[in-house]
Formats: structure tokens, sequence, C-alpha cells
């Protein structure tokens, strides 16, 4: 069973993000799972790398697709995503300190932040874009 699993009350109303959201999700579990077994420490890194590129891939194109709506909140939201691109930066630089326990904990960390986030916070824009937004 993996650790986050994407439900259709996450849905943004917008498939691309959607699928976007649903890849973050996947490559987080991915990460969780190499972290429980220690003879893959070696396979861990590029896998963050991966989150931390995606990540950065997902929070742009968003942020366009809310700028192009004129979404009323977006200067927020993209300080939202900058904090957190600065913790996956954290977890590549403990990481490169061998500490798998550490990196687990953020691992979690990230993905309950992530999924937090996609319900709480791009779940604003979704009901915005629902109502008079468009
Ligand atoms: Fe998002
Ligand atoms: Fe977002």
């Amino acid at each position: 069973m993996p650790l986050f699993v994407w439900k259709k009350d996450y849905s943004v109303g917008v498939d691309l993000l959607d699928d976007h959201h649903k890849n973050l999700f996947r490559i987080l579990n991915v990460l969780y799972e190499n972290t429980m077994q220690p003879r893959v420490v070696d396979e861990v890194l590029p896998i963050i790398a991966e989150l931390r590129e995606y990540t950065r891939y997902h929070f742009a194109a968003e942020e366009l697709h809310m700028q192009d709506k004129g979404f009323p909140e977006i200067t927020d939201h993209i300080v939202k995503h900058r904090n957190f691109t600065h913790q996956i930066e954290e977890l590549q630089s403990q990481h490169r300190n061998d500490d798998l326990e550490d990196t687990r904990k953020l691992i979690v960390v990230l993905g309950n932040w992530l999924l937090n986030h996609v319900l709480v916070e791009d779940r604003k824009y979704s009901e915005w874009h629902k109502g008079d937004g468009i």
C-alpha cells in the first residue's frame, strides 16, 4: 500500500494539474519505499533529484495557469511553492550526509506538506475558478 494516494476529491478541476499531482505522489512513494531498504541507498539521490525537478516543473506550470486565469491569491501561493522548494533542497543536502532515518522523516514531512497543499491551497484555486473566476 503506497504511503500517499491521490483521490478524486483532490481534483483541482484541471486535468493537467491533477496528472502532475498524481505524479508527485508517485515519486514520493518511490522515494519512501527506497529509504525503507538500506541496500539501495545510492538509488535514493536520483529520486530526490527527480522530485526536485518535477516539483519545479509542476509549480511553474501551475503558477502560469493561475496567472493566465488571474487568480487573485497567486502571490501568496508562489511563496508557498518557494518554501517547499527550499525544503526539497534541504532533503537533498541532508541525504548527502547519509542519514537515512532523517531522510525518511523528511520525506513524510514533505509528503504531508504536499497533500495539505493540494487539498487546501490548490483547492482555493479550484473553488475560485468554479465560481466567478473564469
Ligand atoms: Fe499543485
Ligand atoms: Fe500549488
